[in-house]
């Protein structure tokens, strides 16, 4: 295979900067996701929080797209996003999702299976006012995954949204967040010769369980 640059069969990348074991990877999967977390702020990972979001339509077909993390928790993963879009609409077919995050500067990858739950009005009403005025028209005035005519209708309602709500933008009824409560969390080391390390938690009759996986 080939593109306009270089060969993109030949692109390729040994992973020698560190190693997990099943010692340092503890017994608390969320906990050890806190800690890569936190040493993917200290190595200045961009984009750090970003991570794709995989849903599964009614028609069973798997749907992968980027979203922010916004919180963690002992229960979960959160994300915010508008209740009416494609993965809303799949999330209320099927509340199962599966998270990724790669961290590529710490050869890191860490994937995120469970089920998914709408978080309470107040969160959502924390969370939205807390954003810059400019962010909360957007949720107005964005029928997201729709499609539309043109870019001006994005515009138009925006201006329609700011010329409304001079004084307070109240939360959206359709713009809110969800929680990804886990029972399968991976973490991923990149080792040379693509000999990885994986440790993989279960979460099974009320505790997590640990395993390696065969990279
Ligand atoms: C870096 C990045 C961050 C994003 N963060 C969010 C987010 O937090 N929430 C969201 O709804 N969409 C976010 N998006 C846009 C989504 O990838 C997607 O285009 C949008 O949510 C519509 O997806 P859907 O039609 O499958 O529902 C982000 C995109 C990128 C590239």
């Amino acid at each position: 295979m080939s593109s306009t640059g270089s060969n993109i069969a030949d692109i390729r990348k040994d992973y020698r900067l560190a190693e997990l074991d099943e010692a340092t990877a503890g017994d608390d999967p969320l906990a050890f996701f806190g800690k890569w977390f936190a040493e993917a702020e200290q190595a200045k990972v961009l984009e750090i929080n970003a991570m794709t979001l995989a849903t599964v339509d009614a028609d069973n077909k798997p749907h992968a797209r980027i979203v922010l993390l916004k919180g963690l928790d002992a229960t979960g993963f959160v994300f915010f996003t508008n209740y009416n879009s494609a993965k809303g609409h799949d999330l209320d077919v099927n509340p199962f999702a599966s998270s990724v995050f790669f961290w590529q500067e710490l050869e890191r990858q860490v994937r995120i299976e469970g089920i998914t739950e709408k978080l309470e009005p107040e969160e959502n009403d924390s969370y939205f006012h807390s954003r810059p005025a400019g962010s909360q028209l957007g949720a107005w005035a964005s029928p997201q995954s729709r499609i539309i005519s043109s870019r001006d209708i994005l515009n138009e309602n925006y201006k329609l949204y700011e010329d409304k709500y001079k004084e307070s933008i109240p939360r959206p009824p359709h713009w809110g967040g969800y929680r990804i409560i886990p029972h399968r969390i991976e973490f991923w080391q990149g080792r040379s010769s693509r000999m990885h390390d994986r440790i993989l938690f279960v979460y099974e009759s009320g505790q997590w369980r640990k395993f390696r996986l065969a990279p």
